[in-house]
């Protein structure tokens, strides 16, 4: 559907629908009780880095070219040998149960309709198989959280594997959960309450671990499962023994961890601050970007998110250098406010505004973005 088309559907459905952030987030929180809006929304400590993350993007500014003929868009990039058709990722987002019973499948099949490869998460309330038995042919992608007990990661990864997931994501930044005022003044934990579970109670390895199979153990099993804190390099190279996938690493801000990633043989990183649900008062995952990218100097790809909240930021994003960037809140309020049908008025709009920024920014191939002129004030 053309720029023009879309419009003229939006603007003739006769429909009231949440359309920026701020409306789609006031439209979940409708939805929502007060723990679920209060977990997705809040980050860590004093959520200065959760503001960093979206404030820090008015300081990059496009400088357009224009009489450059972009009546044709290629918005196709090539990741690990694959193609794919726009550089639009749903990023990993853990126990979607709270935002909508559908949770994952509902948000998969929006991603598969939109083609956005989706990042499943270990913490999902649905499980792999679940999932992609509802997506059957779309592109997935799997988010590991790595534990003590390393039999029960691997066997997630070959479970990942079997179902047809394209590439393992590895988040670096979790090895225990950040300080979160806002989930302690609602007396909420999605983990407690066992949403978590998806993927644990249908791993016979997981299973097998546990004293007991109740409730309780399920859930002091997932908990424990998620506190690493000893995780280190050598894991990560014990891991590319045990998959033919390409692995990647979640939450990288600093340079020198990207270097790293290269020389440990890892096939690709995403910058990321979480959404600032980690550590609070790290640097904006934007201002983090452009050092990264001239450190890592093309031999991987540097995927990218934490505060994109519509297709202008995604353009700065891919400007700045990254070959793909993640949306993570913006959907999860959309699954809030509206299910599956939700999710997937979000990612047209994402996938449109993108698009147009690209076109209109005077350039016809993602692969010429970097070429584009950005200035920092
Ligand atoms: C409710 C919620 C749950 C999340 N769960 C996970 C997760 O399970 N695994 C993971 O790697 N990142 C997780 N993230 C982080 C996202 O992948 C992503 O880094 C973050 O949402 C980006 O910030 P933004 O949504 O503010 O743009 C979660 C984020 C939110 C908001």
């Amino acid at each position: 559907m053309s720029n023009l088309d879309l419009l003229l559907k939006n603007i003739s459905s006769n429909e009231k629908y949440p359309i920026n952030f701020a409306e789609l987030e006031q439209a979940a929180k409708e939805k929502l009780e007060v723990g679920p809006f209060g977990y997705i929304r809040s980050s860590a400590g004093g959520e200065e880095t959760l503001r960093k993350n979206t404030e820090s993007f008015a300081k990059y500014s496009i400088v357009p070219r224009f009489l450059n003929d972009v009546s044709s868009l290629n918005t196709e990039i090539t990741l690990f040998g694959q193609i794919y058709p726009h550089p639009l990722f749903v990023a990993p987002v853990g126990m979607n149960k709270i935002a909508h019973e559908d949770g994952e499948i509902a948000v998969a099949k929006a991603a598969a309709k939109y083609n956005f490869p989706y990042i499943q998460s270990t913490v999902s309330s649905y499980s792999i198989e679940e999932v992609a038995a509802a997506t059957e042919g779309s592109t997935k992608w799997f988010q590991l959280y790595w534990s003590k007990n390393k039999e029960i990661s691997y066997n997630i990864v070959k479970r990942a594997e079997k179902a047809g997931y394209k590439a393992i994501v590895v988040t670096v930044d979790t090895v225990m959960l950040g300080w979160r005022e806002e989930d302690v003044r609602n007396q909420f934990s999605p983990l407690k309450k066992g949403i978590a579970k998806g993927n644990f109670i249908t791993d016979p390895v997981f299973m097998a671990s546990l004293p007991d199979k109740t409730e309780d153990s399920i859930i002091n099993g997932i908990v424990d499962y998620l506190y690493h804190p000893s995780l280190n390099w050598d894991a990560i190279a014990e891991l590319k023994e045990q998959t033919s996938l390409p692995i990647l690493i979640k939450g990288i801000l600093h340079p020198e961890d990207a270097k790293l990633a290269i020389e440990k043989g890892i096939d690709g990183i995403i910058v990321s601050n979480h959404g600032g649900r980690q550590l609070d008062g790290v640097v904006a995952s934007i201002d983090a970007l452009p050092e990264i990218v001239e450190a890592v100097d093309g031999r991987i790809p540097v995927l990218f998110d934490s505060g994109i909240r519509r297709g202008a930021d995604a353009l700065k994003a891919l400007a700045l250098g990254a070959t793909a960037v993640c949306i993570g809140r913006p959907f999860v309020w959309g699954l809030a406010a509206g299910g599956q049908a939700g999710v997937e008025r979000v990612l047209e709009s994402f996938l449109q505004e993108t698009k147009v920024s690209i076109s209109l920014s005077g350039v016809s191939h993602v692969n010429d973005l970097h070429k584009l002129k950005v200035v920092k004030s």
